[in-house]
This record gives structure tokens, C-alpha cells and sequence, in this order.
């Protein structure tokens, strides 16, 4: 057990119970980092209420029973009754030491969970927008995750792969010619090719032969599963799977086609969807569509908003496809924890969606269901990120302009390397560096992209963290050992040395926090301060050349398990970690 906050939490708990009694053995002890110690435990505080006696009196009587000496060499009350806790030096090595033979690094596994983890999602013969890139790198982290703390993770890419769009683009296919470098476009700038058919829809004129009209046509053929309609929408889905497969291997993230389960997999269930919830009273007919007045869902004039399950022309909509989801995802997927990594403006969609499969009796109330929101990504303007020219900026090439403008810095700093090897550098820095700047702050905020901020050495940047791991193996590299050799005895003497020991300590229960929470960026942070800790580590603290031999192979075996630790959390992020830097 290497977390010392949980060694601590339960020594002192052990502690409440024999000073006051069994029923308070199971009260949380307030275990905080410390200004003053490592640590200080701030239940007498609340205690004191409890217990009718002085805040100061109370921690007297757990320090009496409390028993920490293996853990602790300092343990005093202060202020109002705080207990600081100071951790002995043998013990921080000796639990650094044991995560060297840890292949989980001190990372709990927990009890295995079965969750659909719902992300990526982009839209058929349309560009991937940086919102997309977003839900796919947060999503595709919190999967890789979840799968490390033991759990079932099973992709769901809900990929937008029906509507009455596809009415307009397979005639727009037809005209262009199948195989046609027009139909190609989809492969590359999808867009241009919705533009085209777009451009061609609203240009059409009356008449029953026109393009619209065909379009309408083809909408009805579709949804009535005509053959070569379906062929024909097959080849559109299969181009577009070709792009996002280009994207997603760029960049990098775990989704392949497997993992494709889109909005057209359900609609074999959306009669079952709207049927059941009529029968059940739950969605009544309102203007001619089918919907659910859910309470509490109003809006302006407190008008009830109502969840359009069957829209009055007879069509299905997102909301049925989602409600759709949540039952296959129930049913079938065997669900504990269903996560859907959408943007920030569909939280209103979810939570109607969820009430509606809950009152259903769909969703039963031990399955919990997670909006994980994604904030907008901005320019520099401070509005949602565009090129000059106003149209959406093209994911590929963003990625190739990070990888580019890596690429300079690398020729710069690295001429003494190969052409490959640079490239290779580049490569893995370019893509962190966007891939990191989504995940180094929380989830559902917003921020600016900023290419010479997230591609900086210095911060909490993807380079900086790589840059940490990178100048760990130059050191083995000049000592020419290897770090997976590195067996040495670990002691910690110097203040940065048993800074740096205490803080790989907390990279298990950060990743355990990250999988609780869904939240990426608690362990950006983590591995930023990692990180900082090395650097003033190398300041105090030399390895190569340190005082003694036991000196120096323990250093040496430091920095080899902050260099899995590192390793190990940036594959965790979805970042790779380059050899050289
Ligand atoms: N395709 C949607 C979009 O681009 C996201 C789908 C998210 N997943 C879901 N089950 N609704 O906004």
C-alpha cells in the first residue's frame, strides 16, 4: 500500500475507534497535504461538535491511542487541533522501492465494471470539428483509464450516420460518379463534398425531376431499405470511415472499426422506443409528433419543453436514437456505468433523454449515467475555432501544421540526429502537444488554441512532460546503464530527493481519482508537478555524479521509476513518449 494518505486514514481511524468507540472508527479522518508537515488529519474539528469536548482535548486523546511510528517520525498537535503528520524518510523510499517491482505502479485495480464509453462521434461526409478532436482525446483517455484500473471499456463511436441529409448526398454521389474524384473529396475535405450537394439542394427548382426532389425521393427509398439505396449509403459510411480512421491514426487513439456503433445501428428499435413509451403513457401526441413532457423540463414562460420522440412527419430523431442507446447499452451491453463524452450543449438532450429511459423503467436506478462535458475550443478571436475564411479549420491539416511546426523546433534543437529520427520526434510531439493541451485543463471548460502555447518546452505542456522523460534516459544513456536494469537500493536524504520519492507515491491514487471523477486533467497535473519535482531534483541533487557509489545507484533507480511513472501516465493521456528529445 503506497498511498500515504490511505495509510494514514486508517491508522488514525483505528485510532477514533479506541479513544471514542466502534461507531467512530468508520469516521473520515480529513487526511490533507499539509503547509506545516506532510500531512495533518483535521478530524478533531468536526469531532469536537460530535463529542461535546475541545477540538484540542479531542486530539490529544486520538494522539494517545494513535499508532504511526513505522510511518511517521513526527506527529504533534497544533493550532486549533490539527495533527500534522511528517512521514518518516525510510518509509517514503521503502514504498518508492516497492513501485519499482509494481508493473501496476502503485495504481489500484478495481473491481471490474462493464461501461459503454460513448465518444468521438463525428458525422458522415462532414469534417471532424476540433469539438470532435476534444471528445475523442478526452474520451480516448478516459477509456485507456478505465481499462487500466481493472474495468470492462466498451467504445461506443455513435458516429452520425443517418437523417435525411443522406437523401441529397447518395444523389449527389450518383451524379459525381461513384468513384469519381468528387466522391474521393469525402476521403479528404468532406465538406466540399456536402457543400456540393448542399449547394445543389437549394439551387434545385420545382420541378418533380429536379435534384430536391430526387433528394426526398431518396430518403424514402433509404428508410424503406431499397437495396441499392443502402449500397449506395454504404459507400458514403465507408469513405467517411476511411477519413476518420486517417484522423484517428494521426492521432493516435485506440477506436477502430470495432467500435462503430452510429445513430443507424438502433433503427431497428425506434418503433420499439416510441410504442413502449406511448403504451406506458409516458410520450403523448402533441401538434402531430410524438413526444414526453418530462417535470421540471421548461422553458421560456415556463413553458414545458417537450423530448420529440417521433416527429410529425413520422421521423425519428436524435433524442430516439439516444433513448435507443441507453437501452441496448442496458440490455445488451450489460451496463454498470454508461459515459457519454458529448459537448457541453447537449447537457439539456441527456438529462431529458435519461429521466424519460428512467420513468420508462429503461435505466434502472444502480446503472449510473455520465454526461462527461466537453467544452468549446476557441480561436484567438474568443469564438469557436474557424480558419480566416470563416469555414470550419480541417482537422488533418491542423494536426500537420502541429506536427510542422515541431518538426522546425527539432531541426533546431536536434541537428546531430537523423532525418528519420527527427521526424519521428516531431511526429510525437506535434500530436501531443494538441493532444495534451485537450486534456491539461478540465474537461468542460473552454479555451483558446494556441499552438505556440501548447508546443512551449516550458509549462504544463505535452513537450514539457515528454521533454522530463526524454532527459531521464539521456542520463541513463551517458551512465550507460539501462533503466529497466536499475535495481539500486533507494534511500531519501536530500529535501528535493524525498520531495520527488513522496510524489510518485501519488500517482496511483491520482489515476484511481481520474477514473472516479472523469477527469484527464487531474492527471495532467499530477505529471506537471511530476515533472517540476524532477527538475528540482537535478538542481540539488546530481545522479551521474553523485558523492558516493550507494548515492548514485540509488538516484539512479529514483529516476528510473519517475521515468515509468511518466511513461506510463502520458500513455494513460494518450501521448507518446519520444526516446530523444
Ligand atoms: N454526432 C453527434 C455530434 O456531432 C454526437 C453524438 C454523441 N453521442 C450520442 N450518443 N448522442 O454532435
Amino acid at each position: 500500500m503506497a498511498d500515504p494518505q490511505e495509510v494514514l486514514s486508517r491508522r488514525v481511524q483505528s485510532a477514533l475507534g479506541a479513544a471514542f468507540g466502534p461507531e467512530f472508527a468508520d469516521t473520515d479522518p480529513v487526511i490533507r497535504p499539509s503547509q506545516f508537515a506532510d500531512y495533518q488529519a483535521n478530524a478533531a474539528l468536526a469531532l469536537a461538535k460530535r463529542l461535546g469536548r475541545k477540538p484540542r482535548e479531542v486530539s490529544a486523546a486520538i494522539m494517545e491511542h494513535l499508532d504511526v511510528s513505522d510511518v511517521c517520525r513526527e506527529v504533534e498537535v497544533s493550532g486549533p487541533g490539527f495533527i500534522n503528520l511528517t512521514l518518516r524518510e525510510d518509509w517514503i523510499a521503502a514504498q518508492a522501492q516497492a513501485l519499482l517491482d509494481d508493473a501496476r505502479l502503485g495504481v489500484p485495480e478495481q473491481a471490474p465494471k462493464n461501461i459503454p464509453l460513448d465518444y468521438s462521434a463525428p458525422n458522415v461526409a462532414k469534417e471532424m470539428h476540433v469539438g470532435h478532436l476534444r471528445t475523442t482525446v478526452v474520451g480516448d483517455s478516459l477509456a485507456r483509464t478505465l481499462e487500466f484500473l481493472g474495468h470492462n471499456v466498451i467504445r461506443q463511436n455513435h458516429i452520425g450516420d443517418w437523417g435525411t441529409p443522406f437523401g441529397m448526398l447518395i444523389e449527389h454521389l450518383l451524379e459525381v460518379g461513384e468513384d469519381s474524384d468528387q466522391a474521393k473529396l469525402l476521403t479528404t475535405d468532406p465538406n466540399a463534398f456536402y457543400q456540393a450537394a448542399r449547394t445543389k439542394f437549394d439551387e434545385s427548382g420545382p420541378e418533380a425531376d429536379d435534384f430536391a426532389a430526387r433528394a426526398r425521393g431518396r430518403v424514402v427509398q433509404l428508410q424503406s431499405g431499397d437495396e441499392e439505396t443502402l449500397r449506395l449509403w454504404r459507400k458514403l459510411v465507408g469513405f467517411s470511415k476511411d477519413y476518420f480512421n486517417k484522423v484517428y491514426g494521426k492521432l493516435g487513439v485506440t477506436l477502430t472499426d470495432d467500435d462503430l456503433a452510429g445513430e443507424s445501428t438502433y433503427n431497428d428499435m425506434l418503433d420499439a422506443v416510441c410504442d413502449d413509451l406511448e403504451s406506458q403513457g409516458i410520450a403523448t401526441m402533441s401538434d402531430g409528433a410524438l413526444c414526453v413532457f418530462l417535470e421540471g423540463f421548461t422553458g421560456r414562460e415556463d413553458k414545458p419543453v417537450p423530448l420529440i420522440v417521433r416527429k410529425s412527419d413520422g421521423g425519428y430523431g436524435y433524442a430516439t436514437t439516444d433513448l435507443a442507446t441507453v437501452r441496448y447499452r442496458v440490455d445488451t451491453l450489460k451496463a454498470d456505468r454508461i459515459l457519454y463524452v458529448v459537448g457541453a450543449p447537449q447537457a439539456m438532450h441527456f438529462k431529458m433523454v435519461w429521466a424519460t429511459a428512467r420513468e420508462a423503467g429503461w435505466l434502472p436506478e444502480d446503472v449510473e449515467t455520465t454526461h462527461v462535458q466537453i467544452g468549446n475550443v476557441l480561436g484567438s478571436d474568443g469564438k469557436i475555432l474557424r480558419t480566416r475564411s470563416g469555414a470550419p479549420v480541417r482537422l488533418v491539416q491542423l494536426l500537420d501544421e502541429a506536427v510542422e511546426r515541431a518538426a522546425a523546433v527539432v531541426a533546431e534543437t536536434r541537428p546531430d540526429l537523423g532525418e528519420e529520427d527527427r521526424a519521428e520526434i516531431a511526429r510525437k510531439v506535434g500530436i501531443g502537444a494538441v493532444k495534451y493541451a485537450d486534456l491539461s485543463v478540465a474537461h468542460d471548460t473552454e479555451y483558446t488554441f494556441d499552438f505556440d502555447r501548447m508546443l512551449a518546452l516550458t509549462g504544463n505542456t505535452g513537450p514539457y512532460l515528454q521533454y522530463a522523460q526524454a532527459r531521464i534516459r539521456s542520463i541513463f544513456r551517458k551512465g550507460g546503464v539501462d533503466p529497466e536494469q536499475a535495481r539500486g537500493q533507494i534511500t531519501v536524504a536530500a529535501d528535493a530527493e524525498r520531495a520527488l520519492a513522496l510524489k510518485l507515491l501519488g500517482f496511483g491514487p491520482v489515476v484511481a481519482q481520474v477514473g472516479d471523477l472523469l477527469q484527464p486533467h487531474r492527471l495532467s497535473t499530477y505529471l506537471f508537478e511530476l515533472a517540476q519535482s524532477l527538475t528540482a531534483f537535478y538542481e540539488h541533487c546530481p545522479v551521474l555524479t553523485a558523492d558516493s557509489e550507494a548515492e548514485r545507484e540509488s538516484r539512479l533507480t529514483l529516476v528510473a521509476v519517475a521515468l515509468q511513472v511518466l511513461v506510463q501516465g502520458l500513455d494513460l493521456l494518450g501521448v507518446e513518449s519520444p526516446e530523444h528529445m
